[in-house]
């Protein structure tokens, strides 16, 4: 996999990108990166990325030129075209669904803005556009290492074990659309507050039925809204309905 970018601040995604687990991935060959600064395909003294609104408003916008005849290079290098995506608060919502499909995707080039938003004629070139939340940033860069992060680390072998992405909240396996179980390691008792004592029986029977009803509780207490699409048991979504209740009020368990 390739993960490209282009911003007028390229050199924010180098760090993250050779640490930790990004770093050991790419170090390992499972992706390579790049950056590329948008002001390299601007033609004047200024290396002008920006101009103001027809119509008046607030504020500056991305000019289309620059961004067209970067997206359009960098595209046509390599054998592969890359799916571009774009960031914008007006996009698509980000998901782990979207990240999964991602993750299978040969080259991405992420575009991140800056300012108050782009042309409008730029997004002509875009194949996708993603939020990743509603809140507005000051520009697409940290977006795109979200999404980035969130692709790299389920590449097969990128975090040591190819099963650590997969018993966890949001994956598409076995969890049924939950948040994840509460987990606890050493100390069994931390002043007073002991882990749950099955959780040290070494059944795993139980061990399971526990983790499953502590996903459930902590859905309905912190994430009622996933409760609807969540594939549960018909004693479970009666049980659920119970906790909504009982943790938001009768409204929010009819809901
Ligand atoms: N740019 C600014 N805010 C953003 C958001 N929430 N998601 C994606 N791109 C953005």
């Amino acid at each position: 996999m390739l993960i490209e970018t282009l911003s007028v601040f390229p050199e924010l995604f180098e760090p993250y990108m050779s640490t930790s687990i990004m770093g050991r991935a790419r170090a390992r060959g499972l992706f390579d990166f790049k950056s590329y600064d948008l002001r390299d395909w601007t033609h004047d003294r200024h290396r002008t990325v920006d101009d103001a609104p027809f119509g008046g408003g607030a504020g500056m916008l991305m000019k289309v030129e620059p961004l067209h005849d970067a997206i359009t290079d960098i595209s046509s290098r390599g054998d592969v075209r890359p799916c571009v995506v774009f960031f914008t608060p007006c996009g698509v919502p980000f998901t782990q669904h979207v990240a999964e499909r991602l993750s299978s995707v040969e080259r991405i080039l992420f575009v991140c803005g800056r300012y108050e938003g782009m042309d409008e004629r730029a997004y002509a070139l875009a194949d996708e556009r993603l939020s990743i939340g509603d809140y507005v940033l000051t520009g697409g860069e940290l977006p795109a290492l979200v999404v980035s992060d969130a692709i790299i680390r389920l590449l097969p072998g990128a975090l040591g074990n190819d099963m650590g992405s997969v018993d966890e909240s949001f994956s598409t396996c076995e969890d049924g659309g939950l948040l994840e179980y509460a987990q606890y390691t050493r100390p069994a008792d931390f002043n007073g507050n002991a882990v749950p004592e099955v959780l040290l029986s070494g059944d795993h029977s139980k061990v399971d039925a526990w983790r499953r009803a502590s996903a459930l509780e902590r859905t309905c207490r912190w994430r009622p809204d996933l409760i609807e699409s969540a594939r549960l048991t018909n004693g479970e979504r009666v049980l659920a309905t119970e906790l909504i209740t009982r943790f938001h009020g009768s409204k929010a368990g009819e809901a």
